[in-house]
């Protein structure tokens, strides 16, 4: 399977952070906020992996990644001429995707939690899509699911009375058919083609299956989410560099979290 990583958009919630540098280069912590995502791909077994940015800043990409190849990955880059959506962007890595399987993650989206089988499960799947959803306190501000039991019945952006508090993640799988399914969408009212449009389609389908991760997720795309992923890869880095007795003196607060991550892995 390959890997498509999105990072269209101006970033204009972070101003004037962005006006020259695309949000996605954007320093967390020790490394670029698009590390994470390739990482995070990485770590599934996902080493093919476009970059698709808009026009503006796309040069940067190149210049900060080159052929990925010190990261262990094999990186090519395209364009969305305009910010027309997540489906639309995703629309670009038609060819790139040679009519197999793709994962779809966001470029401002950093998973504590390992992904590995989520793919899994999803290439032992026959066809159709999966997501990744999460518990949080403010789900207004994504993709949400509605839940009957164990069942979603309906995906809602960014509803003002959320069905739950169960959002949709930056990270998708799907089937070869997801080109053939973005062509069939339209619009929405922001004039947007909108991935949670996409994921209903193979939602009626019947072939959207879903997996719950409880580690830290966040989407660093505003000053205060940006600060936080600042601040959470700084304790897990930290964590991870420093001795039990280190730990204890500098940083007495921190609980041990998990198996070790791939914040070391460079
Ligand atoms: C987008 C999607 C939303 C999803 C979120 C995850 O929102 O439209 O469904 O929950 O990414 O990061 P945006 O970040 O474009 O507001």
């Amino acid at each position: 399977m390959k890997g498509v990583i999105l990072a269209g958009g101006l970033g204009t919630r972070l101003r004037p952070l962005t006006k020259v540098i695309n949000k996605s280069i954007l320093p967390v912590y020790n490394k670029p906020l698009i590390y994470y995502p390739i990482l995070t791909l990485r770590e599934t077994g996902i080493k093919d992996i476009l970059i698709i940015s808009g026009p503006e800043h796309a040069g940067q990409f190149l210049d900060l990644l080159a052929s990925g190849k010190e990261l262990g990955v094999n990186l090519s880059y395209d364009i969305q001429e305009e910010p027309k959506g997540i489906a639309h962007g995703l629309a670009v890595a038609e060819d790139f995707a040679d009519n197999g399987r793709v994962a779809l993650i966001l470029g401002d989206n950093i998973f504590e939690d390992s992904l590995v089988k989520a793919v899994q499960d999803f290439e032992k799947q026959e066809k159709g899509a999966k997501i990744i959803i999460k518990q949080m306190p403010n789900p207004e501000r994504f993709g949400v699911v509605k839940l009957r039991g164990n069942k979603i019945v309906d995906i809602i952006e960014k509803p003002k009375r959320p069905p739950s508090n169960w959002m949709v993640t930056g990270f998708y799988l799907y089937d070869s058919r997801v080109f053939d399914m973005i062509r069939k969408l339209k619009p929405s009212g922001r004039g947007e083609y909108e991935i949670t449009d996409l994921n209903n389609l193979y939602l009626k389908e019947g072939t959207l299956t879903y997996q719950k991760i409880k580690g830290r997720w966040i989407d660093a795309g505003t000053f205060d989410s940006l600060l936080e992923a600042n601040n959470f890869v700084a304790k897990k880095f930290n964590h991870e560099i420093f001795s039990k007795n280190q730990r204890k003196k500098y940083f007495p607060k921190n609980k041990k979290r998990g198996r070790k991550s791939f914040y070391l892995a460079l």
